[in-house]
């Protein structure tokens, strides 16, 4: 099976628009993984480490509204930078599998696509962010963007959404459709890897598509 580094583990990343299931079905993922006598870890991102999880709070505090594409690109690939060599690397260095909601992907469709900074510039900046390593296997969760925006609102209180609510949620429909488009797009482009589920589906239905996936690439 081919691999996106040189190292024993596996590294595989879930991506997808806001509200698309990333969370549940990284955390399903990985349940099952252990239980079936795999060392299997979640992380996240922007964050999983102390010093991502400081970077992460600055990219996404609504007091940040002047921030511009181009340092929300670089912050975003500051964090990343701090998780690969703090998190993902020792991990599938010694056979682990790590499973990560959100990676380079999540950089592309946002701000190569949605931002506008272009795939080649934003992928150039990742490839010196993750030290030339990449996810083996990406799923990819694709979700009508309403639909997604109404579930990730829908699962706080109803008083306090618009609170709660972080800056790249705070974005209007347009841009996340703009994002949508982008994942679409970037799954076309490396089939192999990316693997695009019909998110509205009951959580089990995908759970189980996403397993025998899985199963697939890992066995
Ligand atoms: N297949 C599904 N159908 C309906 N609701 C879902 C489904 N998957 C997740 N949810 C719910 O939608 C909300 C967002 O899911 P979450 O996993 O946090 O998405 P993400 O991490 O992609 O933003 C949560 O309240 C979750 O329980
Ligand atoms: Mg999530």
């Amino acid at each position: 099976m081919s691999k996106n580094h040189k190292y024993k583990g596996w590294f595989i990343t879930f991506e997808g628009p806001e509200g698309s299931g990333k969370s549940t079905q990284s955390q399903r993922l990985c349940d099952y993984l252990n239980k079936n006598g795999r060392d299997a870890i979640m992380t996240f991102e922007p964050g999983g480490t102390p010093i991502a999880n400081q970077i992460r709070s600055v990219i996404l505090s609504r007091d940040n509204v002047k921030m511009t594409p181009c340092c929300e690109m670089f912050l975003y690939a500051a964090s990343r930078a701090q998780h690969v060599c703090e998190v993902i690397i020792p991990h599938i260095e010694k056979g682990g599998i790590v499973i990560c909601d959100r990676f380079t992907d999540s950089s592309l469709a946002y701000q190569a696509f949605a931002r506008e900074i272009g795939y080649e510039t934003v992928g150039a900046v990742q490839k010196i962010a993750t030290m030339g390593i990449g996810p083996d296997l990406t799923i990819m969760l694709d979700i009508p963007t309403e639909i997604g925006l109404e579930r990730t609102f829908k699962k706080r209180n109803p008083n306090k959404i618009e609170k709660s609510a972080d800056r790249m949620e705070l974005e209007n429909l347009e841009f996340h459709k703009k994002v949508r488009e982008g994942y679409l797009k970037l799954a076309a482009l490396e089939p192999e890897r990316i693997k695009v589920i019909d998110a509205e589906e009951e959580p089990d239905a995908i759970y189980n598509k996403i397993i025998a996936i899985v199963e697939k690439k890992i066995s």
